[in-house]
């Protein structure tokens, strides 16, 4: 265990909570954040970062990654995964529950909850998923962000696609229902349709708009039945921002991935296979579309998906190849050259990386630079553009979407609980995160 350490963070240029900069220090203390000044002096002992030229910004916080462990270790763990966040910039994350065995009781949860907090360098939360069987411990699972329900896109033990079923669950409790929305009758139907087509790209004609469209729409429609407080993982049709433009209820919020807004089916002659994920990536048109209900506060925050599998697993002949594919090391760096280019703002995508994940799960104290806040912290160069280079990704599956892509505003230092998590290219490997703490969703703005 490390102990307490105070920072002082040095001529920042600092993201304040309205969005505005101010170039000044930041001190911690006890892992949170005591002052925000133009200049601070102590006289207690303190680690000091020169910060000049540098961009401070809350850490990220990512709500939707598949991380592996237990189980799947040999695609990603939760330590590997955590180093890749550290070096992303991503302080916290909420993960899913298809690793093996399923996160589908109180017993996997705590055994994930565990293994966290031996393993991982940053904040964790683990959701609960449905599998039609088990409302008691979708009622009594503790503590989670969520329950997931793969409405489509999976197969075994988490697949709930009977709309009588999930009305049972949408009627039962009140915790958070978290969706991926893609039609499985369709889905199979379209499958076999195509069966003797073995082209990547013919992935997003199988898992279709309409597919995504339809899951989408049952969804809101059991959440308005029941009221009960929806989020809609990782949108990626424009059709389903268009509808959730027209209808929003107060309670339900939508995410979108870096994948969805900056790749497209184009992407299959590129990349092939590491291309392939669920929902499936779309056409430009979507891109666009979801840019702008993004921009327009439609869509409420980023997630990666974070998805890893080998390089040999996604070198099989479609559709034998899983879909998925890695984030936490890319989204910030994405989204800030997107804001440099003039697409959106610096303070936005801080508001959908930081301040919005932590409103929609109720996490206290995170996701902006104020006294009081966590002291989940990461200093950007907004000045230099870098490739992502294979060679020096950290998760374990070895490889981005993105590689050769020139961005900027890499992390240069990610702080977690006010402890030097990753510096200047190395990973503070005794650094440990936190178990994250969820309340109640309130939609309005001052919440
Ligand atoms: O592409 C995906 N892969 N989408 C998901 O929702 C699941 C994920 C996985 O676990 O591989």
């Amino acid at each position: 265990m490390s102990l307490p350490t105070s920072l002082l963070i040095r001529h920042a240029r600092i993201i304040l909570p309205n969005g505005e900069f101010m170039v000044g220090d930041l001190l911690t203390s006890d892992h949170s954040i005591v002052e925000v000044a133009p200049s601070i002096s102590t006289t207690t002992s303190v680690t000091e970062i020169d910060a000049t030229g540098l961009t401070l910004l809350p850490g990220v916080i990512d709500p939707q990654v598949h991380f592996r462990e237990p189980g799947l270790e040999y695609k990603e763990d939760l330590f590997t995964a955590s180093c890749a966040c550290a070096k992303g910039g991503v302080t916290s994350f909420l993960e899913m529950p298809n690793t093996r065995p399923l996160t589908a009781n109180q017993k996997a949860l705590d055994e994930k909850l565990q293994l966290a907090a031996s393993k991982c360098l940053v904040n964790y939360g683990f959701f609960i998923g449905a599998t039609g069987d088990n409302t008691e411990e979708l009622l009594r699972g503790n503590p989670t962000p969520g329950i997931k329900i793969f409405m489509g896109s999976m197969r075994g033990g988490l697949l709930v696609d009977d709309e009588e079923v999930l009305d049972s669950i949408f009627s039962q409790g009140d915790r958070l229902i978290a969706v991926h929305a893609e039609d499985q009758a369709r889905i199979n139907q379209r499958r076999q349709e195509f069966a003797n087509i073995h082209e990547p790209a013919i992935h997003s004609q199988i898992q279709d708009n309409q597919a995504a469209l339809l899951a989408t729409k049952l969804a809101l429609n059991l959440s308005k039945k029941y009221q009960r407080r929806l989020h809609i993982l990782h949108m990626s049709t424009g059709d389903e921002a268009e509808l959730l433009r027209k209808d929003k209820p107060s309670w339900v919020t939508a995410e979108v991935t870096p994948q969805h807004l900056f790749l497209n089916t184009d992407a299959y002659a590129k990349i092939g296979t590491l291309a392939q994920m669920n929902p499936p990536l779309r056409t430009q048109h979507d891109n666009q579309v979801l840019w702008q209900a993004l921009l327009d506060g439609v869509i409420d925050f980023i997630a990666t998906d974070h998805a890893p599998h080998t390089l040999e697993e996604k070198a099989q002949e479609y559709p034998k190849t899983p879909s998925g594919m890695p984030g936490v090391e890319t989204s910030l760096t994405l989204m800030l050259t997107a804001a440099m280019k003039g697409k959106c703002t610096v303070a936005q995508v801080v508001n959908w990386m930081s301040a919005a994940p932590a409103k929609a799960y109720g996490l206290k104290n995170k996701g902006v630079i104020a006294p009081g806040y966590d002291a989940d912290l990461v200093l950007v160069d907004l000045n230099t553009y870098r490739p992502v280079l294979r060679q020096e990704l950290l998760t374990k599956c070895g490889w981005s979407p993105f590689e050769g892509w020139e961005l900027t505003g890499w992390s240069v230092y990610t702080i977690v609980r006010g402890e030097i998590a990753y510096a200047k290219g190395q990973v503070n490997t005794e650094v440990r995160g936190r178990a994250l703490e969820f309340g109640s969703y309130s939609s309005s703005q001052d919440s």
